[in-house]
C-alpha cells in the first residue's frame, strides 16, 4: 500500500484526457497533474529540448511526493521516456499512438495517424510502426497548429475545422478505416473530428490502455492506494485559462 499521488505531466491540457481515464479506472488514487504550458507546444521542439523539459517535469512531480509518473504526452514519451527511465528510479508509464490495435483491426489495410511532428519523426514511433504495422499502409499527418489553439481554450470552430479537414481529407480519400489520435490533446476535439469523417472510421486513442498499464504497474510495485477521498491537485506554469475551461472550474489550479 502506498497513498502517495500518481504524477502526470503534459505540455498543456492534453494529458487531462489521460487523467480522466486513470481517475475512472483507479478511483482510490490521488493525482498531481502538471501542465508545462509555459513551454507548449512540445511538438516542434528538438529531442534534446523535450528530454530536458521532461526531466524538469519529472523532478517537479518527485519533489511533490509522487510514487509513479505518467508521461501523458506522445511527443514527450516518444522522445524522452528512455532517458527518464535511466535517470530516475521510479516507474514510468508512457503514451504512444495506438498503431498496434489499429494495425491488428484494419480491414482496408490503411490506417491514419494524426500526431505532432515530434512524435512522427521520433525513433520510437518508427520502431513501433515497423514492428506492428509493416503490412499496413500508415498515412501520417502532423496537425500543426491544433495544440496551440487548444491551449488558447479554443476547442471548436472554423480554425480547428480547417486544420482538421486539411489533415483528415487525404486520409479519407485514401480509404482509411482506423484513425489513431496520436496526441493527447486531440480527444478534446472528438465531436468535431467525428463530424468530419465517415462514421465507419474507428477512432482510437490511448487513454484506456494507459490507465490499465498504470494499474498493472501499481500492483506489480505494490504501490496501490486505498484512499476513500483521494486528492486531485493541478499545477501549471503559464496561464490557467485552458485548464480552468477543461476542468469546468471544479478544481483549484496552482500557478507556479
Ligand atoms: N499532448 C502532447 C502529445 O500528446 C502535445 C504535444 C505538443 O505540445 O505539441 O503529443
Amino acid at each position: 500500500m502506498n497513498n502517495a499521488p500518481i504524477g502526470i505531466f503534459d505540455s498543456g491540457i492534453g494529458g487531462i484526457t489521460i487523467l480522466n481515464s486513470i481517475k475512472k479506472t483507479l478511483p482510490k488514487e490521488s493525482i498531481i497533474y502538471y501542465s508545462d504550458n509555459y513551454n507548449s507546444p512540445y511538438g516542434n521542439k528538438s529531442k534534446k529540448e523535450i528530454e530536458k523539459l521532461s526531466i524538469k517535469n519529472t523532478k517537479f512531480l518527485i519533489e511533490k511526493g509522487c510514487k509513479i509518473i505518467v508521461v501523458a504526452c506522445n511527443t514527450a514519451t516518444t522522445n524522452s521516456i528512455s532517458k527518464l527511465r535511466t535517470n530516475f528510479d521510479l516507474p514510468f508509464i508512457g503514451v504512444e499512438p495506438a498503431i498496434k490495435p489499429a494495425a491488428m483491426q484494419t480491414k482496408s489495410g490503411l490506417i491514419g495517424v494524426l500526431a505532432t511532428k515530434g512524435t512522427l519523426s521520433s525513433g520510437l514511433f518508427e520502431k513501433t510502426a515497423n514492428n506492428y504495422a509493416s503490412d499496413v499502409k500508415v498515412i501520417e499527418k502532423n496537425a500543426t497548429g491544433l495544440v496551440e489553439l487548444i491551449e488558447k481554450g479554443i476547442f471548436s470552430g472554423e480554425k480547428i475545422e480547417n486544420i482538421l479537414k486539411k489533415n483528415l481529407n487525404p486520409m479519407i480519400q485514401n480509404k482509411i478505416d482506423h484513425l489513431v489520435l496520436g496526441c493527447t490533446h486531440y480527444p478534446i476535439l472528438i465531436k468535431t473530428i467525428k463530424s468530419l469523417i465517415p462514421s465507419h472510421i474507428k477512432i482510437l486513442d490511448s487513454g484506456k490502455a494507459v490507465a490499465k498499464q498504470t494499474n498493472r504497474l501499481l500492483i506489480k510495485n505494490k504501490l496501490e492506494s486505498n484512499l476513500i477521498d483521494p486528492l486531485y491537485t493541478f499545477y501549471c506554469n503559464g496561464s490557467d485559462q485552458s485548464l480552468n475551461k477543461i476542468l469546468n472550474f471544479k478544481f483549484a489550479i496552482n500557478i507556479i
